[in-house]
């Protein structure tokens, strides 16, 4: 059985994966992909991005999120969609814009809004913001926070809550589940959201680990917890665990192996953690190496395409082995 029919089994919604068009001429990646019983929702790991889907003012490209959305439909996989408001990946006009708070504003809104429309009905979540956070808790420097302070939050989710009542709407970052601070606050960003009675659905743990350095089932649970004790679902929303040294070695790709077991395990004990998605699932297509050389080998098929041992724990995990 496939990871994702093995989640449901187990209650969940989705096992998912990241997808790029980039990688639709690759025909043994899509025979994997292909296969809902292994995926049951692909995220478009850039195309939705504003550099690439508003590149220029009122000029949008749908082209390739649409073909990722329409692979998912053709393969009755569910489409989750990534990202509106973040500070990367910004066109210039964005970046680089003279802004009043009211200009900004509506630049902010008119993307969400725009793009939230093209796609309404059709995605399980949005990450209405990604990465507001800096790891010691304070906010990110970006024309966003310059601009509007912390308003740009609550101004995105509430525009993206008019766009399409249907998304679940996230808050998605990184390390949340390695600093206390950041967590902290994120948990304080949910409640500005909610003390304005602006809908905000969802926490995304991006969860690009690594080997020997993810954190245990325990502490992972706890994490979740802060924010479903706020009444917000939970996912794994980009699950990566790298190998801090390469090739890896037996007992490095035992510990990989336990690691995905752990946050399988973690998100089968929170009741309101609907799901995991891979930022890839092949090392073929995996934007470690090219970000942090040396770092690597992350994900559960290896670049032939072959299932790594961290495949086989996570599904004899699942069917109770
Ligand atoms: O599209 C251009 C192409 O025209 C150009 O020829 C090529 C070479 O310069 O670059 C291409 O853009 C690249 C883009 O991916 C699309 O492939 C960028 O250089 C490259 O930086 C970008 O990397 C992406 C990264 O986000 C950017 O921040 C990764 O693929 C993507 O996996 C990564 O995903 C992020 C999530 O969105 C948010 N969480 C963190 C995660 C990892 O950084």
């Amino acid at each position: 059985q496939g990871l994702h029919q093995l989640f449901v089994a187990a209650g969940k919604l989705f096992f998912g994966t990241a997808i790029e068009t980039n990688n639709f001429n690759d025909t043994a990646y899509l025979a994997i992909a292909n296969n809902r019983q292994e995926f049951g929702m692909y995220v478009p790991e850039n195309s939705q991005k504003w550099e690439e889907i508003q590149p220029a003012p009122a000029t949008f490209d749908f082209a390739a999120p649409d073909a990722v959305l329409a692979r998912a439909r053709q393969n009755g996989q569910m489409f989750r969609c990534h990202t509106l408001t973040w500070h990367s990946q910004l066109p210039a006009f964005v970046a680089n814009g003279t802004w009043t708070r009211d200009t900004l504003a509506a630049v902010i809104v008119a993307h969400i809004t725009n793009v939230m429309t093209h796609y309404r009905g059709l995605c399980y979540a949005w990450d209405v913001v990604n990465e507001a956070l800096n790891d010691n808790g304070t906010f990110r420097d970006s024309v966003f926070f310059r601009t509007l302070g912390t308003d740009f939050i609550p101004l995105s989710f509430a525009a993206a809550s008019r766009a399409d009542p249907a998304a679940r709407l996230y808050y998605n970052d990184f390390n949340l589940e390695t600093s206390p601070p950041k967590a902290a606050a994120a948990v304080r960003i949910v409640q500005l959201v909610q003390a304005l009675n602006i809908p905000i659905h969802g926490l995304g743990f991006q969860a690009h680990f690594r080997v020997g350095l993810t954190p245990n089932v325990t502490s992972l649970v706890a994490t979740q917890n802060l924010f479903t004790s706020l009444g917000l679902e939970v996912s794994f929303s980009e699950l990566d665990i790298a190998h801090l040294s390469l090739p890896p070695n037996a007992s490095s790709i035992a510990r990989q192996s336990q690691d995905y077991v752990t946050v399988v395990q973690a998100c089968l004990a929170v009741p309101k953690c609907v799901g995991i998605t891979l930022w890839q699932f092949t090392d073929k297509y995996s934007w470690i190496p090219s970000t942090f050389p040396g770092l690597g080998d992350a994900c559960l098929y290896t670049a032939d395409f072959e299932k790594k041992p961290a495949y086989e724990a996570v599904r004899r995990y699942l069917e109770g082995d």
